[in-house]
């Protein structure tokens, strides 16, 4: 695990608390994210974690103000320390076409989407691509950001760099397109990367070469990484804290080895189950988390989770808080949103 080997130095970058993403349907209210806390201290590496459809994207989406319309930030604030020395601005309070929010996409916060195929345009280079953003952000010409854009092509590992920057992305192999995304993202040297299912259209070898990337490039950097991934095996390698999603709510939230060594919450005991380990017999299958997500506009009364959870007893019903196990308040660094962690009186 990689927790022991990073160093990040706690100062806070982002501290997320009580936020609520919403999207009006015609059907009613999906609650996309629903009071989801959490901070990421500057340098340091946070991975989110949960099943299809609990409200990972949304919540990085939430972090740039780039919710999809008519989804909006209805609750809750993202306090980002843009410098460590001064007061904290509240992002879910600045109007996504506002200038600053410009200046903060790429230059301080910058994110690698979810698809990244449809994030690249057909139509130009890749080293026009990156040329830009780099404009976007730095009073540079032409020249000099096509220079940059050489030099993002070659750090991030592809060869001949002089020559792929005038390629089109279909000229590019899955991996290279991954790769010419992290150089877009980077060019800016933002403060916080967040970074959406990275490597899930890449097969395994490319997988573990892009992962290898950015944590050379965060140690370089001295970047944050915010790590959207549904595979714990990743969390595990790159993670320094887990926040593990279930329904648009924070479930359970820790340090990596918190996670790993000492899961509260039956649903990450359960998402851990599914992890394939090496040396199991090849005949045994993989135990899954049995029971399906449950439809955002459709959810049980009480914990979300009841209805699949081996430990239901009668206080699920009613929705538990997150608690620190310690402390038991939320900002405990090991939290978990169950009945069995919670005192009744709580
Ligand atoms: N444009 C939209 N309109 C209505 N609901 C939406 C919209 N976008 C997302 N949602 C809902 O918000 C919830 C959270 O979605 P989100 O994309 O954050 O999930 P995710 O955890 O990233 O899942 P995945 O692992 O599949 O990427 C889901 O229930 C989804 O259906
Ligand atoms: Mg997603």
């Amino acid at each position: 695990m990689a927790s022991s080997e990073k160093t990040s130095d706690q100062t806070p970058l982002l501290e997320i608390s009580g936020l609520k993403t919403i999207f009006p349907t015609d059907d009613g209210i999906v609650n996309a994210v629903n009071d989801v806390s959490f901070s990421i201290a500057r340098g340091q590496t946070v991975g989110v974690v949960g099943e299809s459809g609990c409200g990972k994207s949304i919540t990085g989406l939430s972090m740039l103000q780039l919710v999809p319309s008519p989804g909006r930030i209805e609750a809750g604030e993202i306090l980002f320390y843009r410098n460590a020395d001064d007061e904290p601005m509240d992002i879910a309070r600045v109007s996504p076409k506002s200038e600053l929010m410009r200046q903060i996409r790429g230059n301080e916060i910058a994110i690698i989407f979810q698809e990244p195929m449809t994030s690249l345009n057909p139509v130009y280079t890749v080293g026009n691509q990156i040329a830009e953003a780099v404009m976007l952000h730095d009073q540079v010409d032409k020249k000099t950001a096509r220079e940059r854009a050489i030099e993002m092509i070659a750090r991030v590992g592809i060869p001949a760099p002089a020559q792929r920057v005038d390629e089109y992305p279909h000229q590019l192999s899955g991996g290279m397109r991954q790769r010419i995304m992290i150089a877009m993202a980077l060019c800016c040297s933002p403060t916080l990367l967040i970074a959406d299912e990275p490597t899930t259209a890449l097969d395994v070898t490319i997988q573990a070469q892009v992962l290898g990337l950015m944590q050379e490039l965060q140690a370089e950097m001295g970047m944050a990484i915010m790590l959207i991934t549904h595979d714990l095996g990743v969390i595990a390698d790159l993670a320094d804290e887990v926040v593990v999603m279930y329904s648009g709510r924070v479930v359970e939230r820790g340090s990596v080895d918190d996670i790993f060594y000492n899961p509260l919450h039956p649903y990450t005991q359960g998402l851990l189950k599914s992890i394939p380990v090496l040396g199991r017999t090849p005949q045994s299958t993989l135990p899954s988390i049995p029971g399906t997500v449950p439809h955002p506009l459709a959810l049980p009364v009480g914990c979300s989770f009841a209805p699949r959870c081996p430990e239901r007893m009668i206080a699920c019903d009613a929705m538990p808080e997150l608690v620190g196990i310690n402390g038991k308040t939320e900002n405990d660094e090991h939290a978990v949103r169950c009945w069995l962690h919670t005192d009744s009186e709580g």
